[in-house]
C-alpha cells in the first residue's frame, strides 16, 4: 500500500517522523515523504529530518513561499501531477498549515479528472485522506490556520484526533462517528523518541544559561509579528521583561524579516538580556524547552509540549485551539497589555506541575498505524 506523508512546514516533520518510522517495519506498507517545500531553509526543514532520522523526501514539489492563494493554489497544482503518476492509496496530511489543505484538496478532487488530461493512464478512485491532528478549533476564521483546519477535516476519510475535545468539535459539525479515531497525540511520539538525546544536548550550557533561569520566546504569528507598530510594542515589552529574566528568542524567518524591515534587528541583537539566535534544529530547541522557566510563544504545537512537560507555558494569543493545555495543563492566554503582568505571575509560581492527558504517551504513531490497517480491511 503507499502511503503519502505530506510534510510542508517545520511544525509538521516531528508529527509525520514517527508514522513514517512506525509504517516502515510494516511490511505491507510503502511510506513516501511528499514535501511541498513550503519550509525551504535548512534550518526550517532540513536539520529536522536529520534529528528525526528520516530520508530525504522521496518527492519534492519545491513549492517555498507566496501569499496564501499563490502557496495553495501552487501546491494543489505540483501534488495533482505526482498523484497522477504516482497513483497513491493513502495520502496522509497532518496538521493546519496551507500544505495541509491544499494535498487535501487535491487528492480529494482527483478523479473527477480522472487522470486523463495529464496522464491519459486514469485513476480509478481517488486515494482515502487522513488526516492527522484533526478536530482542533479556535474559532477563530481570521487564522489562516483555522480555515485549513475546517477544510482538511470536511475532505478527509479518516479523522484522527489528538484529544476529546476534537471529537466533540468534529461531531458537532456533522462528521459522522465512523470516520473520527481518538490517537493521542503524535508530537509526544517525536518527543520521548529523543528523549535522550534532547536531554544530553548542551545546547542551554553553550549559551551560557541557567537552568530554570530563563524564559523561551517563539513568535511568529502574522497577528503578533506582521504589523510594525506591534511588534515594536511586543519587543519593547520583552526588553523590559528580560531585565528580570533573560530571554531566549529563536526568530523564525518572519519575525526577523519584519523586524530587519524597521531596522530594529541590530538593536535586538545587540541587547545585554536578550539573546536572538538563528532558528534551532528540534533536539538543541528541546533542549531549551526542557531547562527554560517558562515559554512564551505564539506556536500550537509548544503549548503542547511544555504541556506534557509540565513548564509553565504563556500562549500571546486571544484563543487556542488547544485548550486541553488549558484545562490540564500549565498553559494561559495573554495579551500584550497584560504580558509584562502574567510573566511575573508565573514567576512568582512553584516551578512545574505534572501534566496527564489521555494518550499522550509516545505511543500515538502505533495507533494510527492500527487504525489504517481497520481501515483498509
Ligand atoms: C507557517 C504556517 C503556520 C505555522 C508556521 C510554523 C500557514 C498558513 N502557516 O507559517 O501555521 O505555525 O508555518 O513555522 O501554513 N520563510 C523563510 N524560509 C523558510 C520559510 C519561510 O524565509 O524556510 C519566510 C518567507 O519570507 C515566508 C515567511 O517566512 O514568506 C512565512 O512563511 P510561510 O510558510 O508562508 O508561513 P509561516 O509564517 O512560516
Amino acid at each position: 500500500m503507499k502511503i503519502h506523508l505530506i510534510a510542508a512546514a517545520r511544525p509538521n516533520f516531528m508529527k509525520i517522523a514517527p508514522l513514517y518510522h512506525a509504517l516502515k517495519s510494516e511490511k505491507w506498507a510503502q511510506p513516501v515523504i511528499v514535501h511541498t517545500g513550503q519550509h525551504y531553509d535548512l534550518n526550517m526543514s532540513d536539520v529536522f529530518f536529520k534529528d528525526l532520522g528520516m530520508p530525504e523526501p522521496h518527492i519534492h514539489l519545491g513549492v517555498g513561499s507566496g501569499t496564501h492563494a499563490e502557496q495553495t493554489g501552487q501546491v494543489i497544482m505540483a501534488y495533482e501531477k505526482v498523484l497522477f503518476e504516482k497513483k497513491p492509496d493513502l495520502v496522509v496530511v497532518v496538521g493546519d498549515v496551507n500544505s495541509t489543505a491544499a494535498c487535501t484538496l487535491a487528492a480529494a478532487k482527483i478523479n473527477q479528472y480522472n487522470g486523463q488530461r495529464t496522464t491519459g493512464q486514469g485513476y480509478n478512485r481517488r486515494p482515502y485522506v487522513g488526516h492527522l491532528e484533526a478536530g482542533l478549533r479556535s474559532f477563530d476564521r481570521s487564522m489562516p490556520e483555522e480555515i485549513n483546519r475546517l477544510v482538511t477535516d470536511a475532505l478527509a476519510d479518516i479523522l484522527w484526533t489528538p484529544s476529546a475535545d476534537a471529537d466533540e468539535n468534529l461531531t458537532r459539525e456533522g462528521i459522522s462517528k465512523d470516520k473520527i479515531r481518538l490517537v493521542g497525540n503524535i508530537m509526544i511520539d517525536s518527543l520521548e523518541m529523543l528523549r535522550d538525546r534532547i536531554q544530553a544536548q548542551p545546547t542551554c550550557n553553550e549559551f551560557g544559561l541557567k537552568k530554570q533561569a530563563y524564559g523561551l520566546v517563539t513568535l511568529h504569528r502574522p497577528s503578533n509579528v506582521d504589523e510594525p507598530q506591534k511588534l515594536k510594542k511586543l519587543f519593547d515589552l520583552l526588553a523590559r521583561i528580560s531585565k528580570k529574566i533573560p530571554l531566549v528568542f529563536p526568530l523564525h524567518p518572519r519575525t526577523r524579516k519584519n523586524a530587519a524591515n524597521m531596522g530594529i534587528l541590530p538593536e535586538l541583537e545587540e541587547s545585554k538580556h536578550f539573546l536572538i539566535l538563528e532558528p534551532l534544529n528540534y533536539i538543541r530547541f528541546m533542549n531549551l524547552v526542557f531547562s527554560c522557566r517558562f515559554v512564551l510563544t505564539d506556536s500550537g504545537g509548544i503549548q503542547e509540549e511544555t504541556t506534557y512537560l509540565g513548564i509553565p507555558c504563556i500562549t500571546l494569543r486571544p484563543n487556542t485551539e488547544r485548550p486541553v493545555t488549558i484545562k490540564f495543563g500549565t498553559n494561559r492566554l495573554c495579551e500584550l497589555d497584560n504580558l509584562e503582568q502574567t510573566v511575573g505571575g508565573v514567576l512568582a509560581e512553584a516551578v512545574r506541575r505534572e501534566c496527564h492527558i489521555p494518550l499522550w504517551d509516545g505511543k500515538t504513531a502505533t495507533r494510527v498505524v492500527n487504525s489504517i490497517k481497520d481501515f483498509f480491511n
